[in-house]
């Protein structure tokens, strides 16, 4: 080097001059600083927003910092602003205990993670602004920083604690949700996924339904939670009923466990969430929470044997001479197949095919006359049946209190 001064004296140690390139003209001093951001832009003949003059791109990037800065707390916020009747799954509005616990520890996660993001976000957008480029400082290289002990050491242990104390809260999350025992007054239940609908049994009551889970709530000081087993029939599916509880697999060859505690009633809806095939998307489900006594009366009104109108003989016909007994059950007949849903109380339900439309009369004929027509892909078949029959066999299906 000798006493000659070259540009690299002014370099920071270890710090090469940029090169000039051999297919551009030499840049002049003024140019050096910019010489980076501007190189493709020149080569490809076009002007480059970060040119002298050019602020496009410090107004995009101060614009995108204040973009992600007002969605982040407008996101939570509009999460957090529960009205129920129109956020029927809203994971923010819990109504059972384990949904609430899962609840609490995802607001801790949520709100540390918002903090983060303020404050990183705030000091972009700050430096943005602060160091924005600016007229007299156009021929002058910035500061150059290498290294600090104090900073570095700071975005190493401060992430390390948060993530300790999210792992602590989490795990303490995960052990009362899933390490929880039955308390006595449990309610337990067998959920078997099908492709698509529920089948649900209350194997200590004696009871089948399908696709909506009658439970108790629990009141102040008598617990009634409800313990689910989760099977399947045929493919993974995913019991998920978002203010009850996390959702839980539903795997064939499988028992998973899973439990809610409603702490208010009311009816709660969910949905298949693992794609099972065709209607995955019409695979509903639905909680109805009673008061213990309004439970106790579903109760009894289930165990009671299926309605047997004289009346509806032809009906009744109808439907033991055709194959749907093959599929369905309805107790205390010769129909016991294991396939479809149990049908000895299904007019107590409110919806047909699993939630695709409300259990009418009118909807019910429609259903029999066509599953496909309402629900395509069901594995129930058209069964080909005259309007004659259609109108006796729905009469007696509708009996079905
Ligand atoms: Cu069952 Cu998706």
């Amino acid at each position: 080097m000798g006493d000659q001064m070259t540009s690299q004296n002014f370099l920071p140690q270890g710090r090469k001059e940029i090169q000039k390139s051999p297919f551009l003209p030499p840049l002049t001093k003024g140019e050096r600083s910019t010489h980076v951001q501007n190189t493709y832009h020149r080569s490809h003949g076009i002007a480059s927003p970060f040119e002298k003059g050019g602020v496009r791109g410090i107004c995009s990037e101060a614009a995108l910092a204040v973009l992600l800065l007002l969605c982040g707390p407008a996101t939570v916020a509009f999460a957090a602003s529960g009205d129920n009747a129109f956020t029927p799954t809203n994971i923010f509005v819990p109504f059972s205990t384990p949904a609430h616990a899962i609840y609490q520890n995802a607001s801790l996660v949520l709100t540390i993670c918002a903090a983060i993001f303020l404050v990183v976000g705030g000091l972009l957008a700050y430096s943005i602004f602060r160091f924005r480029r600016r007229p007299e400082h156009e021929n002058l290289e910035p500061p150059q920083v290498y290294g600090s002990n104090q900073i570095e050491l700071a975005w190493t242990v401060i992430p390390i604690l948060i993530v300790i104390v999210i792992t602590l809260a989490t795990t303490r999350t995960i052990y009362d949700v899933q390490g929880a025992l039955p308390p006595p007054g449990t309610v337990n239940v067998t959920v078997v996924g099908h492709q698509w609908w529920w089948e649900i049994r209350y194997p200590d009551l004696g009871i089948v339904t399908a696709n909506e889970l009658h439970v108790p709530v629990t009141e102040s000081g008598n617990r009634r939670p409800t313990f689910l087993k989760l099977e399947s029939a045929d493919v993974a599916h995913s019991f998920w009923v978002p203010q009850l509880a996390g959702k839980t697999d539903v795997i064939p060859n499988r028992r998973n466990l899973m439990w809610i505690e409603p702490t208010e009633p009311g009816t709660y809806v969910g949905n298949c969430a693992e794609y099972c095939g065709l209607q995955h998307a019409r695979m509903l489900l639905r909680v109805v929470a009673h008061a213990p006594n309004d439970f106790q009366n579903w109760v009894a009104a289930q165990k009671q044997p299926p309605v047997d109108d004289p009346q509806l003989r032809a009906g009744r016909d109808a439907f033991f001479s055709t194959s749907c007994i093959n599929c369905h059950v309805i107790k205390g007949t010769r129909a016991n197949g294991q396939f479809g849903p149990d049908l000895t109380h299904l007019m107590s339900r409110e919806t047909i095919g699993a939630g695709v439309v409300p259990n009418t009369a009118e909807n019910l004929r429609a259903w029999v006359r066509d599953p496909q027509h309402i629900k395509p892909g069901a594995l129930m078949p058209n069964m080909q049946l005259s309007d004659a029959e259609l109108d006796q066999m729905v009469a007696y299906l509708s009996s079905l209190r």
